[in-house]
């Protein structure tokens, strides 16, 4: 089967071909970074102009690419939510066009629920995983927008465990790295940063934020604070005002603490999440699920500190890890179409109705 998916949730315009929920025939991204760059983030009135612009050149692409004609698709998916409201409008309407006029199945996804499936996705020719042995799975999704955790007991069964109750991880980079006087895009350059050679990953004592024993949600506020004191000092510290031996201000934010901030955040970011992970495995194992399979996506997967953390957690937990390829963590088509496979092959589809929604389904 074959499947064309769509995807203009944020600032990416993209359209993918994949065979039988797999096999990427090809995945076309149109960034529009150039555009929010001298803006420091996404302007959500350009983004929607621009996904007009590059919708049809990017399917276009996406099926010349795959050397597929549009008669011999099967169905057409979208990412129907969450995202900026302007810009799913974009994508909807555009694969709401696409399956009247071939006459083909519309299918709108979850964006967040997409980004889980990304590390299924394979290059033609390579071997996939078989369905069957990625169930019951525990889900961590780290993007821009989201930072949430799931049980997963099929494509179309998962429950959100926990999220985020302030910022998303992405969102918390961006922050960190604007503090850090970094361009856009914040998340990737902080990441390169704190890989530099010599780069001390304990220049500071940055909180990892736990909230209640057993919670599964995120905070990142604090940590993004404490960055941000560390670079500035505590403009309300009363030793400050007074000028106080105790107070003692940061150092100058030079190069080299510049790239050890950088180490250090990375750190507590990355053990922020393998310490909700945990908590999460041995909740489902207590509760007698026993989960086979990590499955993980979103643009901040693609950062070197995580994926180390990633593999290492899910070593010592037993669980086979899927990463997806650094192509498919940001923003892709080929997440949609892929996960939209699975929502045909369980009955599951939409009509022309299907509305954009900006927040997520679960
Ligand atoms: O999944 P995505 O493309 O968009 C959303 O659905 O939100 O994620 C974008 C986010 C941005 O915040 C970006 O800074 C972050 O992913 N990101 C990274 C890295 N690459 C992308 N954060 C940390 N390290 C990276 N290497
Ligand atoms: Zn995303």
């Amino acid at each position: 089967m074959i499947v064309l998916g769509i995807e203009t949730s944020c600032d990416e315009t993209a359209g993918a071909v994949v065979r039988d929920g797999v096999d990427v025939l090809s995945s076309v991204v149109s960034s529009q970074h150039d555009i929010h760059t001298k803006f420091g983030g996404v302007v959500p009135e350009l983004a929607s102009r621009a996904h007009c612009e590059n919708m049809l050149p990017v399917v276009d692409a996406a099926l010349r690419t795959a050397g597929v004609t549009p008669d011999k698709v099967d169905a057409i998916a979208v990412g129907h939510r969450p995202g900026l409201i302007g810009s799913l409008l974009v994508g909807v309407a555009a694969a709401k066009a696409l399956a009247w006029s071939l006459g083909k199945p519309l299918i709108g996804v979850d964006h967040v629920h997409a980004h889980l499936y990304a590390g299924l996705l394979a290059d033609p020719g390579t071997t996939a995983s078989a369905e069957s042995k990625v169930f019951p799975a525990l889900g961590l999704v780290v993007s821009g927008g989201h930072t949430s955790i799931y049980h997963l007991k099929s494509w179309t069964e998962l429950k959100r465990l926990g999220a985020t109750i302030d910022d998303a991880l992405g969102e918390a980079y961006d922050k960190v790295a604007t503090i850090l006087g970094l361009p856009y895009p914040g998340g990737p350059n902080l990441d390169k940063l704190a890989q530099a050679t010599g780069a001390d990953e304990r220049v500071a004592d940055l909180p990892i934020s736990r909230l209640s024993p057993t919670s599964l949600d995120f905070s990142f506020s604090g940590l993004k604070t404490a960055m941000l004191y560390e670079v500035r000092g505590v403009p309300d510290h009363p030793a400050h005002h007074r000028a106080e031996s105790r107070y003692t201000p940061p150092p100058p934010l030079t190069d080299t603490r510049k790239r050890d901030l950088a180490a250090t955040f990375q750190r507590a970011a990355a053990k922020t999440i393998t310490l909700k992970l945990e908590r999460a495995l041995s909740q489902l194992r207590d509760s007698g699920i026993q989960p086979s399979t990590l499955l993980t996506g979103g643009g901040v997967t693609a950062n070197s500190r995580l994926r180390q953390e990633l593999g290492a957690f899910a070593k010592a937990s037993n669980l086979r890890l899927h990463l997806p390829a650094l192509k498919y963590c940001v923003d892709n088509a080929a997440m949609i179409a892929g996960i939209a496979y699975h929502h045909h092959q369980a009955g599951r589809g939409s009509d022309l109705s299907l509305e954009p929604v900006p927040t997520t389904a679960c």
